[in-house]
């Protein structure tokens, strides 16, 4: 009879543990539920919408404060965002999330190279880009403004779709970073101050710039000063420009200042005045920037932002010994790292992750060609 009655309390005190344990759990599944929900709405309102399936694996835990970074990734040049953040990820224990800024017709390979390779662990979000943002600011001729690279002015955008971040990076895609990006993420913003950038003048990558090999390094090089528009802004012509492939934002006051609206103003301003200058090589996202913030930027570590790697001549420029001392190695120019004629392109090959959908190969000499 007794041990019959300890049978049934201890069934009874089972039932309850049972109870308590599903209760507690349903808790938690209605917490994530409205994690989701929320993060559903954020996205409704933006004309990017962040694709948030990628991120709930999870992942290796990373504690800290967390560093956002901004990287666009173009179609024909995913290897290239695929190597650069790997690098990324590799050099550092921060707590780093990328926001990988695509178009939709890139959506899908993206995320099988993100999915099935050993980038699975890496933190992102996927954002994707409606090109009909620059409607109007280059050509209403949809043919004309994807052979601009739309991805190319993302950067312009960063608030919208890092709504909650003080503090980001945006970065090239044809960068490698050897260094911990929490030292970059650290760059001291002054008071005021939207962004900081790598000067033209003072830093290691412009000594023995070549002449004519369409490095240019002050205003005058990128802006029309001829035109009443940009005479009326009163700056002077021989002021060192800056290379914005590495940024380092405080959104806060980007969104004080309305920087974002202030880009697109000069955009269209240019569109119908023609305000840039006539020699200006591929990069027709600096003027804009060199307007806006013109005199009002904080500086970059000039090892964090090492540059002209894409340019004639390059390996001649740099030793061994320096490139292997950078932080960040930009291969901005005409000779990229997976083309056939790039220099160092062997510090690139150590960080790419080969294409598990097989489209894209690095262009490599044959070893008997050596
Ligand atoms: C995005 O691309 C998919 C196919 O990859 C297509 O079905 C869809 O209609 C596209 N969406 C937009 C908004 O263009
Ligand atoms: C960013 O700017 C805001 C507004 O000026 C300022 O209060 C804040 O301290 C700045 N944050 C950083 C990290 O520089
Ligand atoms: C930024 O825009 C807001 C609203 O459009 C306006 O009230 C504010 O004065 C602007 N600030 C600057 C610095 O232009």
């Amino acid at each position: 009879m007794t041990v019959r009655r300890i049978n049934v309390v201890i069934l009874v005190l089972l039932a309850i543990a049972c109870l308590i344990i599903m209760h507690r759990n349903l808790l938690n599944l209605n917490d994530f539920l409205r994690r989701e929900n929320a993060d559903a709405v954020q996205g409704g309102l933006l004309p990017f919408e962040p694709d948030f399936s990628a991120d709930n694996k999870v992942k290796a835990i990373r504690k800290g404060e967390e560093i956002p970074v901004v990287i666009t990734a173009a179609e024909e040049r995913l290897g290239a965002v695929v190597a650069a953040m790997n690098s990324i990820y590799r050099n550092s224990k921060a707590n780093i999330v990328f926001n990988i800024v695509t178009l939709n017709a890139s959506l899908d390979h993206l995320k099988v190279w993100m999915s099935k390779t050993t980038l699975s662990d890496i933190k992102h979000k996927i954002v994707t880009f409606d090109p009909k943002t620059l409607t109007g600011k280059f050509s209403n001729d949809p043919q004309e403004l994807e052979a601009v690279k739309p991805l190319t002015f993302a950067r312009f955008y960063m608030p919208s779709f890092l709504p909650d971040a003080e503090k980001a990076i945006y970065l090239d895609d044809d960068v490698i970073v050897q260094g911990d990006i929490q030292e970059l993420f650290d760059t001291n913003i002054k008071a005021g101050h939207a962004a900081a950038f790598s000067d033209d003048c003072d830093s290691a990558s412009s000594k023995g710039i070549v002449r004519g090999a369409g490095n240019q390094n002050n205003y005058i090089g990128f802006l029309d000063f001829k035109k009443e528009s940009v005479k009326k802004l009163g700056m002077r012509a021989n002021t060192c420009s800056f290379n914005p492939g590495v940024i380092v934002a405080n959104l806060t006051e980007w969104k004080l200042q309305n920087i974002t609206s202030q880009l697109e103003m000069w955009m269209e301003r240019n569109f119908k005045e023609d305000l840039y200058s006539k020699t200006i090589a591929d990069s027709i996202t600096t003027p804009p920037l060199l307007i806006v913030f013109y005199k009002r930027h904080s500086s970059i570590d000039p090892m964090w932002h090492v540059r002209h790697l894409g340019a004639t001549g390059a390996g001649n420029r740099y030793s061994p010994q320096f490139v292997r001392a950078a932080k960040l190695l930009h291969w901005n120019g005409h000779y990229k790292p997976w083309g056939r004629a790039s220099s160092f392109s062997e510090v690139w090959d150590k960080w790419y992750v080969p294409d598990p959908e097989g489209k894209f190969h690095p262009i490599r000499r044959h070893p008997e060609e050596k």
